[in-house]
């Protein structure tokens, strides 16, 4: 089984979460979708999406690339998941649902929220001003919870 782990993160959270799968994971190869030009997925059984959540939607380039390779990704074992600071996962699937093929959500074989964390240190000036707010107005405090990663690669591996 081979097995491809494509991801996207904007202050490290989703990537350290895909560096921390690919070391439980035999045959696996890792790629962030921003530095990445082309994804050929043709030569994997297994496929992996991982985005953070922004404002209610995993980031654009995983947006994009699940909704321009859909076909592509019905052929193929898919597992997703995703991060954010929200305390609230049904808000979190709403977003998902609004922003990720239909299909590819019913034909995914586990999706997983890992939680999060707030990296004030890079973030920009406008996001820590926002996030300062929400993160005091709704009393968060998200950690990653490497337990549900460990959960996710059970299913992986099943
Ligand atoms: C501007 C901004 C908007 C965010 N919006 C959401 C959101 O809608 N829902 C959520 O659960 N988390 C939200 N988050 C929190 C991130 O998803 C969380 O910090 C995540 O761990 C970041 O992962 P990354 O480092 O891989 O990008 C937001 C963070 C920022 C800075």
């Amino acid at each position: 089984m081979k097995t491809i782990l494509i991801y996207q993160s904007k202050t490290g959270c989703t990537e350290d979460c895909a560096l921390f799968i690919q070391s439980k994971v035999d045959n696996i190869d890792v790629v962030n979708l921003k530095k990445a030009k082309i994804v050929n997925i043709e030569a994997y059984d297994r496929v992996i999406i991982g985005s953070s959540i922004y404002v209610g939607g995993p980031l654009k380039y995983i947006r994009k690339y699940c909704a321009g390779n859909e076909q592509k990704l019905l052929n193929k074992d898919l597992f997703l998941y995703f991060l954010g600071a929200s305390k609230n996962y049904e808000e979190v699937e709403k977003g998902l649902k609004k922003t990720i093929p239909q299909k590819l959500i019913e034909h995914a074989k586990a999706i997983s929220f890992f939680g999060g964390e707030i990296r004030f240190d890079k973030l920009n000036f406008f996001e820590r001003v926002i996030m300062k707010k929400i993160k005091k107005e709704n009393n968060l405090s998200p950690t990653i919870n490497y337990k549900a990663i460990d959960e996710f690669i059970k299913m992986i591996e099943k």
